[in-house]
């Protein structure tokens, strides 16, 4: 293609996202001439803003909160992957047709397994956290990769209900999830407490078992008072920045046609630059 290519994101709101810094690195980096630009897309808006993503020649957009469900509508078809999560955080271009993807199943993984290798014994018993959109593709992640047993518990039971039916695994109430960690090998937060302006998640974690890893998908702050509290029992942890980045890496992959690479440094920048 001649002259500069367009990505960027889509969301509402979309003016904190660290996306740009991570994708404008990559494209310095292995001097791709493109953009990544945020595009505040009100719901009543998104319609039109792929509208006009078609007209132009766009390689394809990320996408957020709250238009993952709702973008499928605009688009010429889904991938497998954005089927079985029930969302797409992006879109493709392909040849003037426009298919919705999510990398965030990938980005999961990839920082699990970045952060406690080879993944088999952490997935005997795995409890979640939370039922948002996160946790869809976590679970879709996780199954892939050879869970034996999710486990879900949401506060509003009946969500966890639904998605566990959904997704043919089981779900505990909110109240009983301390009762179900005993023979837990992972424990996943992934909802939005512990977040910087949120409130803290109260869960006491003492009855889970030394081997037992913990990952909080929350980045802001880097070290929630979750995984602080479990690197205090001595437990191995995951911070959530690298589902960030690996969610952009394959993004990106499927743009430009290059897997980017995820370095300390690249993680350094995405936290440190003001947005
Ligand atoms: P995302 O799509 O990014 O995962 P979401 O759909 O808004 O975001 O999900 C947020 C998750 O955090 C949900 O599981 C939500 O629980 P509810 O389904 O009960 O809303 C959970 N959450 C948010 N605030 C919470 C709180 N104060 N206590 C417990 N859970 C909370």
């Amino acid at each position: 293609m001649t002259g500069s290519s367009v990505t960027g994101l889509i969301g509402y709101p979309v003016s904190h996202s660290r996306s740009p810094i991570i994708h404008r690195y990559w494209a310095e980096k292995y001097t791709i001439d493109t953009s990544y630009k945020l595009f505040t897309t009100a719901p009543n808006r998104l319609r039109q803003t792929i509208f006009h993503m078609r007209k132009k020649h766009w390689l394809g957009l990320n996408v957020t909160i709250p238009h993952k469900q709702e973008v499928s509508e605009y688009l010429d078809g889904l991938d497998e992957i954005a089927t079985r999560i029930g969302a797409v955080n992006t879109i493709t271009n392909r040849n003037g047709k426009l298919i919705g993807t999510n990398t965030d199943g990938y980005g999961f993984i990839e920082n699990l397994k970045q952060g406690l290798g080879d993944l088999t014994p952490y997935l005997r018993k795995v409890v979640l956290l939370g039922a948002g959109g996160a946790t869809r593709a976590a679970i879709v992640a996780l199954h892939d990769a050879g869970a034996k047993e999710i486990i879900l518990t949401n506060r509003t039971e009946n969500t966890a209900q639904v998605m566990a039916r959904h997704f043919g695994i089981k779900s505990v109430p909110w109240e009983a999830k301390e009762e179900v960690l005993k023979e837990v090998t992972l424990l996943v937060n992934t909802t939005s407490l512990g977040m910087e302006g949120k409130p803290d998640l109260q869960l006491d974690i003492n009855s889970l078992p030394s081997g037992a890893a913990v990952h909080d998908i929350v980045y802001a702050p880097l070290e929630t008072p979750l995984l602080k509290s479990a690197k205090s029992k001595g437990l191995k942890t995951v911070d959530g920045l690298g589902m960030l980045l690996y969610q952009a890496q394959q993004a990106f992959e499927l743009w430009h046609g290059i897997k980017p690479e995820v370095t300390e440094k690249l993680r350094r920048i995405t936290l440190e630059t003001p947005v």
